[in-house]
């Protein structure tokens, strides 16, 4: 369906650890991340110009406490408010001192039905004075985030039918990869069936697959444990690796991606839901594999 506003693209996704100062050295030193600013309440890493596209926040669990899109303009964001609202959507205002903590012009933010699922909008982020220099991996992006749903129709419907996702591949009862129209890219966040809702995993875009390659070898040199690959997903036909952060909430670097034009893009596929159709190489994951990460909820009312 059409909605009326844009999105621009995956901003951010912020993240409870439970040992903030150990998160933030395996995320600045092991996934090469930069630390953009930190303190106490929070820290923020980024692998662009932009301020963060991880934010760590202390925690007792760990786990997913939301997601920031950025839409396109000031103007998508008016729209999106009044369109949630009339959707049945009970908005967070944020207010001035996050905003200003956040390095955000404007945001608002929501929850899903039956997660709970903070979802936030915003736009404008502060463009940092130096570029991000890989030191490790050369990352392009945070890419996606993936999540385990025991409702997955009830999560699909939200993102598709309201949110504006578009389906770029489906596994019939398993598997939504949705792509943040017009967004190009296969997805930025993906939804799978699961015993209940929680973090699977989140994803960093490489630019080079020697990166893929080199990271295993240093997460084996720092006894970080590999969940799943390196492998080749088919629908996104990305070369990957996942591994588990200190806290075991799984994180994946991936390599290529397929790109959908704003208009006249292919129809969604149906896809077997077969071990080959996760990796084409033919490795599984370990149990461990995107198993860590509650949501969190909001104050009950
Ligand atoms: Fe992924």
């Amino acid at each position: 369906m059409t909605i009326p506003f844009r999105y621009r693209r995956l901003g951010y996704v912020a993240l409870n650890v439970t040992d903030l100062a150990r998160s933030t050295t395996f995320y600045r030193d092991l996934v090469g991340l930069d630390v953009s600013d930190a303190t106490e309440q929070r820290v923020a890493l980024r692998c662009a110009r932009d301020h963060h596209a991880v934010l760590l926040y202390p925690a007792k669990a760990p786990g997913l406490k939301r997601i920031g899109f950025e839409l396109e303009s000031s103007a998508d964001l008016a729209k999106a408010r009044t369109y949630l609202s009339e959707q049945g959507y009970a908005i967070e205002d944020v207010s001035a001192d996050e905003l200003k903590d956040l390095r955000t012009v404007a945001a608002l933010r929501f929850r899903l039905p039956d997660s709970g699922l903070c979802i936030e909008y915003f736009v404008q982020m502060m463009h940092m004075a130096t570029p991000f220099e890989a030191r490790l991996t050369r990352i392009e992006r945070l890419g996606h985030v993936v999540i385990n749903t025991s409702s997955f129709d009830t999560m699909l419907g939200a993102f598709r039918d309201q949110l504006g996702f578009k389906v770029s591949d489906f596994v019939p009862g398993f598997a939504a990869f949705l792509r943040a129209w017009p967004n190009p890219l296969h997805h930025s966040l993906a939804v799978l069936t699961g015993p209940d809702h929680h973090l699977n995993h989140i994803n960093f875009m490489v630019s080079d697959i020697d990166d893929i390659g080199r990271a295993m070898n240093r997460m084996k040199a720092a006894n970080v444990e590999i969940v799943f690959g390196p492998g080749r997903h088919q629908p996104s036909e990305s070369i990957f690796l996942y591994f588990l952060d200190p806290d075991g909430m799984t994180v994946e670097y991936s390599f290529g991606m397929e790109c959908f034009p704003e208009d006249g893009a292919r129809e969604a596929r149906l896809l077997e839901p077969a071990p080959k159709t996760l990796d084409t190489w033919g490795s599984v994951p370990t149990p461990a594999f995107g198993k860590i990460g509650q949501i969190e909820q909001g104050i009950e009312a």
